[in-house]
């Protein structure tokens, strides 16, 4: 049993050889009502899912495929992208701990080295209501040892910690800088330390300032990103001049 000295993140830590989703075994155990703090990390996933609908795949073992349980019923369903902003602050953080890389942010959920996608992050609430949250899942797939542009299958813009920095990365050292991470910003949120999240998130995120090419489920367009609003939404100023917010969508950054 690893021996952790975080105060939630971890407290409970399963390690699996393989399973379909973490997220998805961490709401099982949410819906059954277990305690904020539950970590499940696999060797490898055979159903991974990432943001909007799409699969999440990596090689068996070379990757960290992590996902935990809080229980944020302090905050309220329209400020969760801070929960985004906490895993990418958290791991950005721990990575560049363990390694001499630097990671960049790339609204609203990647996480990036030399522009190219290191870690996904898939966050899953439960609301009760419009007044508060019941739990939160958050997941997030981060590419360590293996070379994604090996697998024809994947993205070319896709890499991983041993691609970027050179040297291979131990995962375990790796997991438990993130679990200390995620514990330290977890409880500085709780005390309501919103805006210093905020800002560390914003120190790292490249999007602003840039042409981008907005993806929505029916259409998209380009424009420059100028902001982030209140909840999370990025704004951006289209071809006519008009600022548009986007909520849930995926953008390119386009090179001028
Ligand atoms: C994305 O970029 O689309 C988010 C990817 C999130 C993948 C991780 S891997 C661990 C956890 N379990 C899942 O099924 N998905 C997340």
């Amino acid at each position: 049993r690893y021996q952790l000295e975080t105060l939630i993140i971890g407290q409970e830590l399963l390690g699996l050889e393989q399973t379909a989703s973490t997220n998805s075994l961490i709401r099982e155990r949410a819906f059954a009502g277990v305690a904020e703090g539950l970590v499940i990390v696999a060797n490898e996933q055979t159903a991974g899912r990432g943001r909007r609908g799409r699969n999440w795949s990596a090689p068996a073992g070379s990757s960290l495929l992590l996902s935990l349980l809080l229980r944020p019923t302090w905050l309220v369903p329209s400020e969760s992208f801070l929960l985004t902003m906490l895993a990418a602050v958290a791991i950005s953080e721990a990575i560049e701990r363990e390694t001499n890389c630097t990671v960049e942010l790339k609204w609203p959920n990647d996480l990036l080295i030399n522009g190219r996608k290191l870690a996904g992050i898939l966050v899953e609430l439960e609301t009760a209501g419009p007044e508060r949250l019941r739990w939160a899942v958050i997941g997030s797939g981060i590419n360590v040892n293996w070379q994604p542009s090996d697998d024809p299958t994947i993205n070319q813009a896709a890499t991983s910690l041993a691609s970027e920095c050179g040297h291979e990365v131990d995962r375990a050292s790796l997991l438990r800088a993130i679990l200390y991470s995620y514990d330290r910003h977890y409880l500085n949120l709780r005390s309501g330390r919103r805006e210093a999240l905020r800002q560390a998130w914003l120190d790292r995120l490249t999007t602003l300032g840039k042409m981008v090419e907005v993806e929505l489920s029916s259409h998209s367009f380009v424009g420059v990103a100028e902001a982030v609003d209140q909840h999370g939404g990025l704004q951006v100023r289209d071809s006519t001049g008009q600022l548009q917010t986007v909520y849930a969508g995926d953008v390119k950054v386009r090179p001028v």
